[in-house]
This record gives structure tokens, C-alpha cells and sequence, in this order.
């Protein structure tokens, strides 16, 4: 039986429970299609199918993002044929080829590689959503963004500054307020060593920010709440530091405050939203808007190691793997 590389996890846990391993071959069935995957995307939320913060029915192939060629076609597939350049929002695709769900795959235009493709699938549609409907940014906003360097932060820096918000991001190191900077941030603030509320508040006269972007979770969440203005939204969209402890909603009524909790699944639940969300993203990098900033390249063998490089919070930008 031919077979194919694969990250297999078949119990939840640390790093050591990535199993590169040999797995049967895929082959397409009605309504899918099989990707030969040339790059596939790294995202935080990969680290919490690992671990079964997020539980999957295991075992499971890791992975929710790549990019590549088509290599087969179900028997009732007609909008894609074999040799389609493509990307691919779903499962399993830590491996040489995916099967995947037609709905969930988008063509590539040849002037998009599938490196780019690739790294900026989930990030930027994520942040793209977020500031367009978890709360619509505005010329003028300020907007609190955690994480600012990180995958989905550099492009939410990217995104407010085109929309016209002041953009004041947190980050860790000097290195990564540099990067958060070049990106977008008018304002960065180290929130390891920085008191990030009296800034805000310096920042912004007093008011705070109009929305508050929270990917960071457990240790940000009070943070993002004193930094809200009057009226402001905190979108909670994340837990790279542990997950939000219960809050009481009476708390909200202090300053008339909107919480949200949105994932971007859905909002891509049917083939018309993904369309429009991928389609304006495109447009986005066409015009420049968006750029990628790729950390690092690790053989899919490596898999293990970018776990342990995203979760020591040394990366910035978008990770991705190489079959
Ligand atoms: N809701 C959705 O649909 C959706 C979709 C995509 C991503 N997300 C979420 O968005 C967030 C960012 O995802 P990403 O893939 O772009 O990752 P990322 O931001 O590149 O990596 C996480 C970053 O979080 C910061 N962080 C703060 N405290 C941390 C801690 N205790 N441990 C680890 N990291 C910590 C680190 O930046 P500093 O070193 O600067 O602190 C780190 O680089 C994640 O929470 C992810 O789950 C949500």
C-alpha cells in the first residue's frame, strides 16, 4: 500500500505526542478532493489540538491550514481538476496530501505562491473578520492589539493602520515592538515591564480605546477591560496564556462595554462567506495592504520543534511547515 508522511497525534499532550509518522495514501470521494501539500500554516490553535484544550476525536492529523496542487479528484467534482493551484482551510493537513472538503478549498491565482498562500490563510482572514465585523474599526479608533507581532497580530497592525485607527500594540521584547512598529503600531508597549493601563490611558487622554483585540487571554483579559473606553468592545479571540477565567456581566455595565468571543470558523460556514472573506483578503494582498512575515520554515519532520518555538513565545509572524 503506498503510503505518506504524516503528524499523527494519538493522545493529547505535550510536544512528544507529535508522531511523525507513515499513513495510508488519501484518496478523493464524492464532494473532496486530495492536495498535495507544498507549505501548511502553523497557527496557535494547533498547539491546543495538541494538548486537547480544544478536544479533536483522536487519533488525529494535525494541522488546519496548506496550500498546494490538486492530485485527485472526487467522482462528482467538477470545479477543481488535477493540477489546480489551491489553499485549504479544514483537517489533517500535517502531511504530504490532504483529503479535503471542496467547499473548504479556494483556487490561487498564479501571482500568489504557496508560501504566501499558505501563511496568510487563517491569520488573515482571522484578523480581516475581526476588524470588519467583531468590531468594525474605524478612522480615528484606538485599538488595543495583544500579541502585536505575533501571526495574527502583524497583519491586525497592518489592517487598523489601512482602516485608519491609532494602533497601539503590547509585545514582550524590544525586538518584537520594533517589528510590531514597522507594521502598523503607532504606540507599542512592553507589557512584560510596562504598567500597559497607565499608558493607555496616557495614550488616549484618559478614554481608553474604542476596541480592544485580545488573543493573549488569562494574563490580558483584565488589561483589555480597563483599557476599553466608554462604550467600547472587547473581542476576546484566543488563549495563547490560558483561557479567560468567568467573568461577572454586571462588571460590563461599568462603562456600557460590548465583550465578544468570535472564531473564524464561523464565519466562514457556508460557501458564499468563504468566498467573500477569502476574495476580499486577496484583494488586500494585491493592493498591498497586507504583507507576510514569515518566521521561520521547518521540515515537516520538525513539526515538534516549531510547537516548542511558538509556545516560548520566540517567534514572530507566521510559521510554517515543508513536507
Ligand atoms: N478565534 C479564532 O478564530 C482565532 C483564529 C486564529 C488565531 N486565534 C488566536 O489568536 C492568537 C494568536 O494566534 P497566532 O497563531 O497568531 O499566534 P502568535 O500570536 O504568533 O503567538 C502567540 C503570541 O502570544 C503571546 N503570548 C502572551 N503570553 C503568552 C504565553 N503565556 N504563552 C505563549 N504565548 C504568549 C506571545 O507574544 P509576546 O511574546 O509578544 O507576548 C506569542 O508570540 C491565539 O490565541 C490563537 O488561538 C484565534
Amino acid at each position: 500500500m503506498a503510503t505518506m508522511k504524516a503528524v499523527v497525534v494519538e493522545e493529547t499532550g505535550g510536544v512528544d505526542k507529535l508522531l511523525y509518522k507513515d499513513l495510508p495514501f488519501p484518496e478523493a470521494h464524492e464532494g473532496t478532493v486530495v492536495i498535495k501539500n507544498h507549505f501548511i500554516g502553523i497557527n496557535y490553535i494547533d498547539t491546543y489540538h495538541r494538548t486537547g484544550l480544544y478536544p479533536l476525536p483522536l487519533p488525529f492529523v494535525l494541522g488546519r491550514e496548506s496550500a498546494g496542487e490538486v492530485s485527485a479528484v472526487g467522482p462528482d467534482v467538477k470545479d477543481f481538476k488535477v493540477g489546480d493551484r489551491v489553499v485549504y482551510i479544514g483537517g489533517s493537513t500535517y502531511s504530504e496530501y490532504t483529503e479535503a472538503k471542496v467547499g473548504a478549498v479556494e483556487k490561487i491565482t498564479n501571482d500568489v505562491s504557496y508560501e504566501t498562500a499558505a501563511a496568510i490563510g487563517i491569520q488573515a482572514l482571522t484578523a480581516w473578520t475581526l476588524v470588519r465585523e467583531s468590531y468594525p474599526v474605524k478612522k480615528g479608533d484606538h485599538i488595543l492589539i495583544h500579541a502585536a507581532a505575533g501571526g495574527v497580530g502583524l497583519l491586525l497592525c497592518q489592517m487598523c493602520r489601512y482602516l485608519g485607527a491609532t494602533v497601539i500594540g503590547t509585545v514582550s521584547t524590544a525586538e518584537k515592538a520594533a517589528l510590531a512598529r514597522e507594521n502598523g503600531a503607532d504606540y507599542v508597549i512592553n507589557y512584560t515591564t510596562e504598567d500597559v493601563v497607565a499608558k493607555v490611558n496616557e495614550i488616549t487622554g484618559g478614554l481608553g480605546c474604542q476596541g480592544v483585540l485580545d488573543g493573549v487571554g488569562k494574563s490580558t483579559w483584565d488589561i483589555s477591560l480597563q483599557c476599553a473606553r466608554r462604550l467600547g468592545s472587547v473581542i476576546s479571540f484566543g488563549n495563547a496564556s490560558g483561557v479567560v477565567p468567568p467573568i461577572s456581566i454586571a462588571t460590563l455595565a461599568q462603562k456600557n462595554l460590548k465583550i465578544m468571543r468570535p472564531t473564524l470558523f464561523n464565519y466562514m460556514t457556508s460557501r458564499e462567506e468563504s468566498q467573500k472573506w477569502w476574495g476580499e483578503v486577496f484583494e488586500l494582498l494585491a493592493k498591498g495592504v497586507i504583507k507576510t512575515h514569515i518566521y521561520k520554515i521547518y521540515d515537516l519532520a520538525d513539526a515538534k520543534q516549531s510547537h516548542i518555538d511558538i509556545e516560548s513565545r520566540k517567534t514572530t509572524g507566521k510559521l510554517l511547515l515543508k513536507p
